[in-house]
């Protein structure tokens, strides 16, 4: 098992409607004041890093979308020590542009804290109302992988040229650069997206799973990465509902889902077959997700980090053990219950691990 600590993420809701598409009551909002708290909170709480969304369009109860990168320099400026990953979605956003932006969010705040998330795109409707061509799946991640090589390329090297299928450069230098190198993340797990993950991607996130369904991912991320000659982390999707007994914690799951938005839920599913399940392995994200599963739209349920503080973190340890790296949470409310969080989980989490340590000695 890895000797470093686990990290800890939450989703920036920057996005109306919260992380469940229920109308149970969620004090949570999507607005720039409640978001700015909870990005101070989560810092002071032990979260390393906020995870931004991008949409363009939407309905599933996210109607509202606030940008990425902007929100995420909006939160990087309130706080200080929180990295802020900024979504990014190749076709909208050009790898010149995106570049740029970022090495000047680096700049302004001082280095090393922003960081991009380069998605790829499952919602057909929102490429089509923004005059965007939509890709076949892999052909999505083609496009992905030339922008995550674009992005490093720029950030790092002088003269940079490149003649690819999407994108073309000619002896391009950035002024200036980035002060720190950002890390590069990446959501998605069909084999496409973990093909690129193995080559080009310091971070995989995937949705939500089971301990053995992730073990497979990462077993087969690492065997490739490390037939690249390249390493990657992993960072996994999970709904938290912590509470003082599992009883209570099991209650706000099953209202959770009795009030669930059935139509809501039924279109996102109907959008999300644009993604895994339209890969030719028919694999990946939302593949195999129930109804139940869609509620939480990255199957954070599944991960089952859903109980009392010491069940969750004996969870996050089983998933440390078979190579995950970080944990991305998502809460019913979000500001009472990162606080909650850092209070009785994550202590707990240190406690196991320092006792992994030991062991090890
Ligand atoms: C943690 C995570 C965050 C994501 N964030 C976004 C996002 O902000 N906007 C978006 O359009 N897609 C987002 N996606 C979707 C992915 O980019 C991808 O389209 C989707 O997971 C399907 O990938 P697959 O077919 O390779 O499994 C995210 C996925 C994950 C796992």
């Amino acid at each position: 098992m890895s000797q470093d600590n686990i990290k800890f993420a939450y989703w920036v809701p920057n996005v109306s409607g919260g992380l469940v598409v229920s109308n149970i009551e969620q004090r949570t909002s999507w607005d720039f004041e409640y978001n700015k708290k909870l990005a101070q909170i989560a810092e002071k709480s032990g979260f390393d890093y906020a995870l931004s969304q991008i949409r363009f369009t939407a309905g599933y109860g996210a109607e509202f979308q606030h940008e990425s990168v902007s929100f995420s320099h909006g939160l990087l400026a309130a706080t200080t020590k929180l990295k802020v990953i900024a979504a990014i979605l190749p076709g909208p956003w050009d790898p010149a542009l995106a570049a740029k932006q970022i090495a000047t969010i680096d700049h302004l705040t001082g280095g090393g804290r922003v960081a991009v998330n380069v998605v790829s795109g499952w919602f057909k409707g929102e490429f089509l109302a923004i005059g965007q061509t939509w890709l076949e799946h892999d052909e999505r991640y083609r496009r992905s992988e030339e922008f995550i090589r674009a992005l490093k390329g720029i950030w790092s090297q002088d003269s940079y040229t490149a003649s690819g299928d999407f994108y073309r450069f000619h002896h391009y230098s950035l002024r200036p650069k980035p002060l720190k190198q950002p890390e590069v993340f990446q959501g998605g797990s069909s084999r496409a997206a973990r093909d690129m993950a193995s080559r080009v991607s310091d971070w995989y996130f995937t949705n939500g799973n089971t301990v053995e369904g992730i073990k497979a991912q990462v077993d087969d991320i690492r065997a490739k990465a490390a037939a690249n000659n390249h390493s990657v982390k992993v960072g996994v999707n999970a709904f938290v509902i912590a509470r003082e007994t599992e009883e209570e914690a099991r209650a706000v799951l099953a209202e959770i889902i009795a009030q669930a938005n059935p139509e809501a839920v039924n279109a996102f599913g109907h959008e999300v077959k644009q993604a895994g399940k339209a890969s030719p392995e028919g694999e990946g994200n939302w593949a195999k997700s129930t109804f139940e599963d869609l509620v939480q739209y990255n199957d954070g349920f599944k991960t089952n980090l859903i109980g009392t503080p010491r069940q969750i973190a004996e969870r996050i340890i089983a998933l440390k053990a078979v190579g995950v790296d970080l944990i991305l949470t998502g809460f019913l409310h979000f500001q009472e219950e990162v606080a909650y969080f850092g209070e009785h989980v994550l202590p707990l989490v240190r406690e196991l691990e320092a006792d992994q340590v030991a062991l090890a000695a």
